[in-house]
């Protein structure tokens, strides 16, 4: 489907269109995709870029903002990605490009572990104000998801002196050694990568769409896996994500997260959350572990913290944050004064700028067209998520069989007509959403249209 706009005059020119959201908020298609400078750039892509670096939607980027992303031939897709629930206030947010911009010319990197800066004392403050409980509180800083779980793994052994760690069916908390160890699914992210990290055991998620298990039934199961075959006086943590990511936006059912918070407290064991991507507004909360009404005694964050600036966090009990000796916790750019100043403006934008309650309203939005959508197609097995963070699950109607051919049609539809859409799920069979919380509702709807074409093409 092409979508011609009149309004347009002479060729698309890439480096020259502003990204933010003064960017023409509209989905429209001037090429095939890919188009013909994304193909010149895939084919130097294939020689100069190692293959395991794979890429979903072969286009490349010239400028982004608000709902939209436009690529190097013209093309503006339908943001339903924001690079994996990242730019949650938008892609080149005004206030974040300000700080940054300001940053830059005053020093760029200093190393936090050689001289300090305010920035990263104003965002260890703001993440202690900001995370669930009102105990007192430390945070460190780092450069990505997986460091961040790592730290906490380390903090939370060096508090308790002990050495396992529980993690769950589906969960992904990164590629890092530790990390894929923690992480469950073996293709694409371990196959080959072996040996993993010693002393991390999985015990079994709260899936409601296929256990059918209430929440404290699942937790009974796992708690007695842990008691079982790892025994509490072993584990120094037990870590999870609130909702699960790329496991397919897995929300557990009521009650399993407060559960397994309560044996962990019982049993001396740090409770962590992997808010990675379910941290800053995302979920319509700012951190999603306050649906469940949890306190993790660490929260491990990232992604949506700075606006697409690479930054992460350990925040938690100050007690256990304190554990690791002077000089243990560090990295040179962990805390960078550029992500740090892009951090207090998105953090800025998360909490006076509506975007909390632009989440519920994109949920809302959202999920009464997925579930119109189920109503007539029962190959969407499930519609679930909180905020803007919805996804739906493509199954055989007749077995409940995982559908992953029919998921990587939808997808390939949805981006050859102009919506960027990720698919997730251990089963690769989830179509997950995350849109910017800054789209407006014509976008929301309009992307969500394309998708219903997909489905019915597929
Ligand atoms: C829940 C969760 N934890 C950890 C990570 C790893 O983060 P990063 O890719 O920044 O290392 C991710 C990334 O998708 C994630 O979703």
């Amino acid at each position: 489907m092409t979508i011609v706009d009149s309004s347009d005059a002479g060729p698309y020119v890439p480096g020259q269109t502003t990204g933010g959201p003064g960017l023409p908020q509209r989905r429209r298609l001037v090429t095939e995709i890919p188009g013909p400078r994304s193909r010149e750039l895939l084919a130097r892509k294939s020689s100069a870029v190692a293959r395991g670096v794979g890429i979903s939607l072969p286009v490349f980027t010239d400028a982004a903002g608000g709902g939209v992303l436009v690529d190097v031939d013209g093309n503006s897709f339908i943001d339903f990605g924001t690079g994996i629930a990242v730019t949650g206030v938008g892609n080149a947010a005004p206030g974040v490009v300000t700080a940054v911009q300001q940053q830059v010319e005053r020093y760029t990197h200093t190393c936090f572990m050689i001289t300090g800066y305010d920035s990263y004392v104003d965002v260890a403050e703001a993440l202690n104000r900001l995370t669930p409980g009102d105990h007192d509180k430390r945070t460190a800083l780092f450069n990505t998801g997986a460091e961040a779980v790592e730290n906490a793994v380390k903090i939370a052994r060096s508090y308790t002196g002990r050495p396992a760690v529980i993690a769950f069916d589906h969960a992904y908390h990164g590629r890092t050694n530790l990390t894929m160890a923690l992480t469950a699914k073996a293709m694409p992210y371990k196959s080959g990568f072996g040996p993993f990290a010693p002393e991390i055991y999985r015990a079994p998620l709260s899936y409601p769409y296929r256990d059918g298990l209430s929440g404290d039934e699942a937790a009974r199961e796992a708690i007695a896996m842990i008691e079982k075959q790892v025994g509490a006086a072993s584990v120094a943590a037990v870590i999870i994500e609130p909702i699960q990511g790329e496991g397919g936006f897995i929300v557990p059912a009521p009650g399993f997260l407060s559960a397994l918070s309560a044996w962990a407290t019982e049993n001396g064991v740090v409770f962590i959350a992997d808010e990675v991507q379910t941290g800053f507004a995302r979920t319509g909360a700012m951190f999603a572990s306050e649906h469940e009404g949890i306190v993790p005694d660490l929260i491990a964050t990232a992604k949506g913290i700075a606006g697409g600036l690479p930054l992460s966090a350990v925040t938690g009990r100050a007690e256990i944050m304190d554990a690791p000796h002077v000089g243990g916790l560090g990295g040179t750019y962990g805390g960078n004064p550029v992500a740090c100043a892009a951090a207090l403006a998105a953090i800025e934008a998360y909490e006076h700028d509506g975007l909390i309650e632009r989440a519920g309203e994109i949920e809302t939005l959202m999920k009464a067209r997925l579930t119109d959508l189920q109503s007539r197609d029962p190959r969407i097995g499930d519609v679930r998520g909180r905020g803007a963070m919805i996804a739906i699950e493509l199954v055989d109607p007749l077995t409940g069989e995982p559908d992953a051919a029919l998921t990587a049609a939808v997808a390939k539809h949805s981006h050859d007509n102009g919506v960027v859409l990720l698919t997730c799920g251990t089963f690769g069979n989830v179509i997950r959403f995350l849109p910017p919380l800054s789209i407006n509702d014509a976008l929301l709807h309009d992307g969500l249209d394309v998708v219903a074409h997909a489905l019915e093409a597929a």
